[in-house]
């Protein structure tokens, strides 16, 4: 028997960062994400093939990969030994919550039969080997695609999206590790608390008057929420000169407003545009510069993304 399972990758639009240190943030999943295929076996052991990285591993090795599939087959309910075979087309490192969505997808595959937070629990299983103590958006985000409030230990709150989101996403070609710029923003913390969570409570009222914005369909607003944000970011040594050159960029080219989204240090900018047309001039400003880029849509509130196939391996 087999299981087949998606799962979507995730933008933060407002409060990467401090939404670790529990303020709310607001983020929507995009239709690029990562795939995975379950297929249940009588003998051998489980493996986790990813053929586009070259990646195929036993839950016994000592690869980190390794490490993640273990500890989430641990967390599933008992299953025969399985071969999961998993594709995606995010960046690894980009910000776009590429393990978030293979953690998901797996999750899916090898328990078809969870719930959301069923599947949110065992992806967070794998997310912590890589992050250390992931906030839990990722994960979150990519169980449930559209637009969600996300708060640490709080019930997903699902946002409605007045008219669509338009966003260009571009890649400042730099891969970054959500780890260390947890850590450097954790020990920025230790030595200038007060700085730090100054920029924390503009965030948490950049997020409630983002999500005002969105269910209001106010582009325009959200937008120069998105502005403001990158320059607490920057402020917080988040950002980077080419992170900062993409937003200009898009700001030039028409865009509401432009930010870094992840843990930054390199990995995506996230512009919001009015029109595809601006969506256009946008990806091609950033082509000039040498950022790669595509446009997506957001237009749901959160849901429940179904199963290809119900299953079990
Ligand atoms: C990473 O996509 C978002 C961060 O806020 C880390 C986290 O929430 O775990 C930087």
């Amino acid at each position: 028997m087999s299981s087949v399972a998606q799962a979507c990758g995730k933008v933060i639009l407002l409060g990467e960062h401090a939404v670790v240190y529990g303020v709310p943030a607001l983020a929507v999943g995009i239709d690029r994400g990562a795939r995975a295929c379950a297929y249940g076996q009588d003998e051998g052991p489980s493996r986790l093939v990813i053929g586009g990285w070259n990646v195929s591993v036993q839950p016994d090795e000592s690869h980190d990969l390794a490490r993640a599939f273990r500890s989430m087959l641990d967390a599933a309910s008992p299953m025969r030994p399985c071969t999961v075979d998993v594709e995606t087309d995010l960046p690894p490192g980009g910000g776009l919550g590429c393990s978030a969505a293979i953690g998901v997808a797996i999750a899916r595959a090898i328990d078809p039969h969870a719930s959301a937070d069923g599947v949110q629990a065992l992806a967070m299983a794998w997310e912590q080997v890589f992050h250390g103590n992931p906030s839990g958006i990722d994960a979150a985000v990519s169980a449930r695609g559209g637009c969600i409030l996300f708060r640490k230990g709080d019930p997903i709150d699902p946002v409605r999206v007045r008219g669509s989101l338009q966003l260009c996403i571009g890649n400042s070609g730099v891969p970054s590790s959500t780890r260390a710029m947890v850590d450097g923003l954790a020990r920025l913390r230790e030595r200038k608390r007060d700085l730090v969570d100054e920029s924390f409570e503009a965030i948490r009222a950049l997020v409630q008057n983002g999500r005002l914005a969105i269910e209001a369909g106010d582009r325009g607003a959200l937008g120069r929420l998105m502005d403001l944000n990158q320059m607490l970011l920057g402020g917080l040594f988040l950002s980077t000169p080419e992170l900062e050159h993409m937003c200009g960029l898009a700001r030039e080219a028409g865009a509401h407003g432009a930010k870094l989204t992840g843990a930054g240090g390199g990995g995506c900018a996230v512009a919001l545009v009015p029109t595809r047309a601006t969506a256009d001039a946008v990806l091609a400003a950033w082509r000039g510069a040498g950022f790669e880029g595509f446009a997506t849509s957001v237009a749901t509130e959160a849901r429940t993304v179904p199963h290809e196939s119900g299953a079990a391996p």
